[in-house]
């Protein structure tokens, strides 16, 4: 069995199909990624409803297509409406909700495409389970860090305010736990700074680290 299988079933879900066997791709992600001229990535950006993981992760989105770099944004409603419809926001229904994420953004890294993946992702294991399914350097964690205050003053889907009437249960930050990284690649200060200055951000990053070659 392919050693990345066998991790994946010990890590995060259990392997169920039996008489499976690994097909090796003829072209290679190092093929790919010379193709591209860069380096496919994951940039998880973790952090509360209303932090501006999605706005970020959009405006970085812009600045490397502009710049001729393959990207996708995977993003929690989003993904919750096509491939994750059939999850809530139980703590079970989460951990099944980013690991089924985990594996699409790897298969697009697989494809040599930098992917922006959204998602509160509120567990540490989770998060760290996604990390172990990709190679050293393919995973950067992005913090986005602003106050609860802050998301609750911005709520600009109104969640925090159904939330403190009561009208919806289990809202991260509320009454559903937060686990902020601990060591994150990256880390956002939302609190203070703007889209674009955080954007910039991420992208200097990248950059200093030597993603956009091969
Ligand atoms: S995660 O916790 O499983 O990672 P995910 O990022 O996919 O969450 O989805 C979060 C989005 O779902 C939020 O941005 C918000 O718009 C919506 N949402 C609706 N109900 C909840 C809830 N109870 N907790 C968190 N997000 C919710």
């Amino acid at each position: 069995m392919d050693p990345r299988l066998i991790e994946s079933s010990l890590g995060m879900a259990e392997q169920k199909a039996t008489n499976v066997t690994w097909h090796e791709h003829n072209v290679t992600n190092a093929e790919r990624q010379k193709l591209n001229g860069h380096k496919g990535a994951v940039l998880w950006f973790t952090g509360l409803s209303g932090c501006g993981k999605s706005t970020i992760a959009n405006a970085v989105d812009r600045l490397l297509h502009d710049r001729g770099i393959h990207t996708y944004v995977l993003d929690g409603d989003n993904i919750r409406m096509g491939l994750n419809k059939n999850l809530k926001f139980s703590a079970e229904d989460r951990t099944e909700n980013i690991r089924r994420i985990g594996e699409v953004s790897k298969l697009f890294c697989d494809a040599g495409v930098i992917v922006l993946s959204a998602f509160i992702s509120p567990f540490k294991e989770d998060r760290h389970q996604v990390r172990n399914l990709l190679a050293d350097g393919q995973f950067l964690e992005v913090y986005v860090k602003a106050s609860l205050e802050t998301c609750e003053a911005r709520d600009p889907k109104g969640l925090y305010k159904k939330a403190r009437a009561g009208e919806i249960k289990d809202l991260t930050g509320i009454d559903s736990p937060y686990e902020a990284p601990e060591s994150p690649e990256i880390e956002l200060d939302s609190d203070g700074q703007s889209v674009e200055a955080l954007a910039n951000e991420v992208v200097c990053h990248l950059e200093s680290k030597g993603y956009f070659g091969v």
